[in-house]
């Protein structure tokens, strides 16, 4: 590996990087960065099933296309044998993963998750993602006693000011996204956060101090995409944008992406990194196969109902053209073989902590 990447880059360093534009340059931070993917979690894959299981949300974040704000939106909630369809699909398909994504949405009660969770995990050998905003500890406690293994809470920026500008009924539960990171760490959960690169107002030392809050959190799994306009959000109107002096707002761009989740590679090692639908979006011909080749080790295939996915919509044009399930999969599989990388087998988790059941368990 190349000398000045021998050391995880220290915060003035990862802004070095942020502002840098020479390619030959950025073409040293994308080889370390696929370095140290390679050297630290492989040439695998993984696949995460993506099932986002309702589009209701009390929460008023201001760049969010499903936000409580959007009261021309028609919205849904999965019923359990219809999300239990899709961690059975999630499993003929061969993931090891399924991920259960919604807006804050006060019937998805602690009970109702729990026995969804004991049901997947009594069924398969899968584990179980969440990613259902900000909880109190009984839901998570429940959650991690029904099985769950992971939780995903993006803490979206570090900048405490310009996180309270765009979230504007945050910290419900009295205390911030990132007390809330450390708590599913100290109950057991392998930990998922991430940020938007490119939010109006945040600057490039917000991003890099992002970056940097990522190594001392010690994240499992980072997500990092560009922060994508939504025409009917706040943020996404122009309404409430705050404007930063010339030369200072971080851009909300495939190259910033691309550096970010090297960044991210660089200073956690041996987290899980998706190569994000957001960054897709922004290049639909190679967006994905990109991210791979620059620190990313994840995909995490959309797998919820055709007829529910449009209603999704967090941000417009999500990449993804397939019309079934399995037309997606075989298109992800074609794009990580032709980079000369193979599909992971099994959960694919950081810490071997995973509490899938053995096969005998299995009923
Ligand atoms: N552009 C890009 N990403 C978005 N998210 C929400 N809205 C947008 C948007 N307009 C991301 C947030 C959230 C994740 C589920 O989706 O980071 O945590
Ligand atoms: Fe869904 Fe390619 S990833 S169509």
């Amino acid at each position: 590996m190349v000398d000045e990447f021998s050391a995880k880059p220290t915060t003035a360093e990862i802004l070095r990087w942020l502002r840098e534009d020479d390619p030959a340059r950025l073409a040293r931070l994308w080889a370390a960065a696929d370095d140290v993917r390679r050297q630290n979690v492989g040439d695998e894959v993984h696949l995460r099933g993506l099932v986002e299981i309702s589009n209701i949300c009390q929460r008023r974040c201001a760049y969010c296309g499903i936000s409580a704000l959007r009261t021309d939106l028609a919205r849904y909630r999965m019923t359990p044998p219809e999300i239990l369809d899709c961690a059975a699909a999630a499993d003929a398909y061969g993931y090891g993963t399924v991920v259960l994504q919604a807006g804050e949405d006060p019937e998805l009660t602690g009970p109702a998750i729990a026995q969804l969770v004991r049901d997947i995990k009594s069924r398969h050998r899968l584990a179980v993602t969440l990613s259902l905003g900000e909880r109190g500890d009984d839901d998570l406690r429940l959650w991690l006693q029904a099985g769950a293994d992971r939780y995903l809470l993006r803490f979206e920026t570090s900048n405490a000011e310009l996180f309270a500008r765009i979230h504007p009924s945050a910290g419900r539960h009295g205390r911030s996204r990132i007390e809330m990171l450390h708590r599913l760490r100290e109950l057991g959960y392998e930990v998922g956060s991430g940020v938007m690169c490119g939010i109006p107002g945040q600057s490039y030392d917000d991003l890099a101090a992002d970056i940097a809050l990522f190594a001392t959190l010690d994240l499992d799994m980072i997500g990092v995409g560009p922060y994508i306009p939504h025409p009917h959000t706040p943020l996404g109107e122009q309404v409430e944008i705050l404007r930063l002096p010339a030369g200072q707002q971080a851009p909300n761009d495939e190259l910033t992406t691309y550096k970010a989740v090297a960044l991210a590679r660089l200073v956690c090692p041996q987290a899980n990194i998706p190569s994000t639908t957001a960054l897709a979006t922004l290049n639909l011909a190679e967006g994905r196969e990109l991210g791979l080749q620059r620190g990313a080790n994840v995909v995490m295939p959309n797998i919820t109902p055709m007829a529910y996915r449009r209603l999704y919509e967090i941000y417009p044009a999500k990449a993804c053209i397939a019309e079934t399930a399995q037309q997606c999969i075989q298109c992800m599989q074609a794009r990580i073989e032709s980079i000369g990388r193979r599909v992971g087998l099994g959960p694919g988790g950081r810490t071997g902590r995973t509490k899938t059941k053995p096969a005998e368990d299995v009923s």
